[in-house]
């Protein structure tokens, strides 16, 4: 017999836990990476009206669809179709794409609480010098740190919605944004920042194409924590009486604001390091942003702060990562917990070893998968492209079935479920949402162009990452 359903204990307390699922790497590395090399304010311009025209719909959607029906994904989809065979088939893709993103994202944040423990051993410097990262990832020492960074969030998990989950989130997600502003606060103030400032803000519009618009849809849908069942789930633990548009705009705002501050920290950093940088010679991914980059720009730093302060504004960077990166694991994990204990009545605690302990395993997989075991290294080839264990999730997962879960919950919360069922329910706590602008476009366009949006992403990522084809070069 399950136990009785855990609950948010307030409104501001659901907030910043979803928030907290939300901010995360995407935002304060991704982020500002893909503003970098795609336009500056531009990209942020595209991003934001992704954010708030195409993904805040869908949030509402996810989040009333796990509160009607009190469940778990699999179980939300099951009861709210009439147990029609047919929709199970989201539920199960909402439960193990979390489950699985988890795995990678577990290994990148060990990553950055290694990186985070050198900088407050003293040793930023080595973090710098040619082929750290490479001897790093292949170190033993990356199965302590995952052994303790799965104590962590474990031990938030163990305590439950509103003791482990939202009291985490009320203590971390204010320290996270105060730091954040006292950082860009800080790195405003040195030489050449301004030009960082300038090369973010005024927008190129002439760099964006097809395929970053497509990149910032992936970024914003990512960033909301979208189509991993986490805002079901959390839809489930929110009381009746708050509103769920009003939550959902709230949680969009501080993730779209991290994000932006982030961009504010990191052009600017990268302007004092070397104010004559091309941005488009930068690496494209946010792992070679924080391991290989960062850390010389925080080393240059030295030059104005001394060894020390350098090392102290990298140690508040890196423990922002990991802040940002542990609220959204548990947020991801909290989703296969629920899962167990709503489908099998599973205690929490026994929920936490079954799934720590797969995950353990898998993440382990993931951490042999650069260059310590061959087999994971070398997995498969596709498209031409060798792949290894910690690629093929992130491609099947993160790049693919996220979109395609997207989909997934528009055409059923409108075409199933029904309009008249999602409008009551987001009418629930919100009396002024009926008959609203908000009412109007969230029934709109989640019944028709943003679930195409979603489906054209869904099949240009297939034809791109499977197949080798551009359909965006087509355009
Ligand atoms: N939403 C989380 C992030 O941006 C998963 O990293």
């Amino acid at each position: 017999m399950a136990a009785a359903r855990e609950h948010f204990g307030s409104r501001l307390g659901f907030i910043l836990a979803a928030a907290g699922s939300a901010v995360g790497i995407g935002n304060l590395v991704s982020f500002p990476v893909a503003a970098t090399k795609s336009g500056g304010g531009a990209f942020l311009v595209v991003y934001a009206i992704f954010v708030f025209f195409v993904c805040l719909p869908v949030m509402m959607a996810e989040l009333a669809l796990g509160r009607k029906s009190d469940k778990d994904p699999v179980g939300a989809y099951r009861q709210m179709s009439g147990n029609s065979r047919m929709w199970h088939i989201p539920g199960w893709l909402a439960l193990i794409t979390p489950f699985m993103i988890a795995v990678f994202y577990l290994v990148v944040t060990v990553w950055v609480l290694g990186y985070l423990v050198e900088i407050v051993m003293g040793n930023l410097d080595q973090l710098t010098t040619e082929g750290y990262f490479t001897q790093f990832i292949n170190s033993p020492l990356v199965f302590v740190f995952l052994v303790i960074l799965m104590l962590m969030i474990n031990g938030i998990l163990a305590l439950g919605v509103k003791d482990g989950i939202e009291r985490a989130a009320k203590t971390l997600m204010p320290m996270l944004f105060v730091m954040l502003v006292l950082l860009v606060i800080f790195v405003l103030t040195r030489e050449n920042a301004v030009l960082g400032v300038k090369y973010y803000l005024i927008p190129d519009f002439g760099k964006i194409d097809a395929s970053v618009v497509s990149k910032a849809m992936a970024q914003a849908f990512f960033s909301l924590s979208l189509g991993m069942g986490i805002m079901i789930t959390y839809g489930s633990y929110m009381k009746k009486h708050d509103s769920i548009p009003g939550s959902a705009r709230a949680v969009a705002v501080t993730d779209t604001l991290v994000a932006f501050i982030a961009g504010l920290l990191i052009l600017p950093s990268i302007f004092h390091f070397n104010p004559q940088i091309d941005p488009a010679d930068l690496s494209d991914s946010s792992a070679g942003m924080i391991f290989l980059f960062l850390p010389k720009i925080f080393l240059a730093l030295q030059d104005s702060v001394g060894y020390f302060g350098a090392s102290a504004f990298a140690a508040v960077f890196f423990f922002l990562v990991l802040v940002a990166a542990l609220t959204s694991l548990v947020s991801i994990i909290e989703v296969p917990l629920a899962t167990l204990r709503d489908e099998r009545g599973m205690e929490r605690k026994k929920a936490i070893y079954t799934v720590g302990a797969v995950q353990f395993v898998l993440a382990i997989g993931c951490a042999v998968s650069f260059g310590m075991v061959d087999w994971f290294t070398n997995l498969t080839h596709i498209a031409g492209q060798g792949k290894s264990f910690f690629d093929l999730i992130e491609l099947v997962f993160y790049d693919t079935i996220l979109p395609l879960n997207g989909l997934l919950i528009c055409l059923f919360v409108i075409y199933k479920w029904k309009r008249v069922n999602l409008d009551r329910e987001l009418q629930d706590g919100d009396p002024t949402f009926a008959g609203s602008f908000s009412q109007k476009y969230v029934n709109f366009s989640l019944g028709t162009f943003i679930p195409l949006i979603l489906f054209l992403v869904f099949v240009n990522t297939v034809a791109l990452k499977f197949f080798g084809i551009n359909l965006l070069d087509l355009i």
